[in-house]
């Protein structure tokens, strides 16, 4: 029996690795990625350089980063086996069980990047460059529509966007959603991130891993509050009616999707971007309801309970202003998040420890065991 310590459950401020790939100042309020602000990553990079920063752990150079967008174009296609799949699939199955299911379906048809203790940055790239394909193929699908050809000239919003919609960004809609991805690909050991690195710690391959964190994501605690926060928009209806709807939900004990954090103690630098972003596209769009509800909401919380906003509670106005569907909102957070689970797992296998904790047993011992006839 181990020395008796005290559980932490949830592993809350547990340490259970070090790692190069992303600091989180829990009270500063501040986001790092292998060194880089994310304010200044935000504001001047996009989701191709990040996704670069995360796997190799420095900036591209011009050279570098086109090599790498190139690269990424090249990889969208789908094995026609897969698209069969998603073309099989139910048209009111869950985006994330679809997402699952087609990078385990993938991992079957390119079996080079799933042998047992095989994880490699093409394999990442890969898995980068396809997900918003699975998405928009399947999408277009449930309507009875054809998946469309890639376009290897668009950068991966836009290719995410004309995916999803099959119309083509402007300028703005495209960056918009594009630091929307810079801000989710990483996050330190988030639930999912966590699971991909257990899933790799025992020389699981990558596309096991990445299935193994699509499936931790698709926890409503995890991925999927945004969803939950415009269902609230949706019941509130106009501002005036926030404090009252707010106030019961919180009298009642329920949680308001898009406040607190297992880390930040204060704002989630990544809400304070993508409210700026609410604001802009809402203006662009004509559109600034949910900017002035979500105001609302936010002053209700914060006066009732001192939360905070998190990531998810204007991502979801970005989203539904862009003419994303709710129900893509979590699939479009892996389409970020992948690039931060494969540097992960890439770095679990350079330094590789097989993550197994242990558990206090409460259970009896010393049992009788006693034959079925006679335990009555
Ligand atoms: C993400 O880990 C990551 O990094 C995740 C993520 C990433 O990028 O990967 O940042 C993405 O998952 C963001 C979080 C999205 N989820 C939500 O918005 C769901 C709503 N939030 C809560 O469920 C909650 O804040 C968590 C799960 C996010 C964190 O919860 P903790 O750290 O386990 O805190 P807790 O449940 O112990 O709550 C502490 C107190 C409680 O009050 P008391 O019961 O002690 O009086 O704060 C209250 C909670 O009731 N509380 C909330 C609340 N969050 C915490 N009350 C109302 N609404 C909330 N949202």
């Amino acid at each position: 029996m181990p020395e008796p310590q005290d559980v932490q459950r949830g592993l809350e401020d547990v340490v259970a690795l070090e790692s190069r790939i992303c600091y989180i100042d829990g009270k500063g309020g501040r986001l790092i990625y292998d060194g880089y602000d994310i304010r200044d990553l935000a504001a001047h990079s996009t989701f191709e350089e990040v996704a670069y920063l995360l796997w190799y752990g420095q900036l591209p150079t011009t050279n570098q980063l086109d090599e790498l967008r190139k690269r990424l174009a090249s990889l969208r296609e789908l094995p026609a086996p897969v698209l069969r799949i998603l073309a099989e699939m139910p048209k009111e199955a869950l985006p994330m069980d679809v997402l699952r299911t087609a990078v385990s379906a993938l991992a079957v048809f390119e079996p080079d990047e799933t042998k047992p203790g095989e994880a490699s940055i093409g394999g990442a790239q890969r898995l980068t460059a396809v997900l918003p394909t699975i998405l928009g193929s399947f999408h277009r699908l449930r309507q009875g529509l054809s998946p469309l050809v890639q376009r290897p000239e668009l950068s991966h919003a836009a290719w995410l966007l004309r995916a999803i919609r099959g119309t083509d960004a402007n300028q703005l809609e495209a960056r918009a959603l594009d630091v929307a991805l810079i801000l989710h690909a990483d996050h330190e050991l988030n639930a999912s991130t966590f699971a991909a690195r257990v899933t790799a710690s025992t020389l699981s391959d990558l596309y096991s891993s990445v299935t193994s964190a699509i499936g931790t994501l698709k926890g409503p605690l995890h991925g999927g509050a945004n969803e939950r926060v415009m269902e609230l928009l949706e019941e509130i209806g106009t501002p005036d009616r926030a404090e009252e709807v707010v106030r019961a939900k919180l009298a009642r004990h329920e949680r308001i999707m898009g406040f607190g954090h297992r880390v930040y103690k204060v704002e989630d630098p990544r809400a304070t971007i993508l409210r700026d972003w609410s604001k802009k596209v809402g203006e662009a769009k004509g559109n600034l309801r949910y900017y002035d509800l979500l105001r609302q909401v936010e002053g209700v919380v914060h006066r009732e309970k001192g939360l905070y906003p998190n990531v998810d509670l204007y991502s979801g106005s970005v989203y539904t202003l862009l003419g994303i569907p709710k129900d893509l909102f979590t699939p479009v957070f892996a389409v970020s998040r992948v690039a931060g689970w494969t540097a992960h797992v890439l770095e679990e296998y350079q330094d590789l420890r097989l993550i197994r904790p242990t558990a206090r047993y409460v259970g009896p011992v010393d049992l009788v065991y006693r034959p079925i006839a006679e335990r009555g």
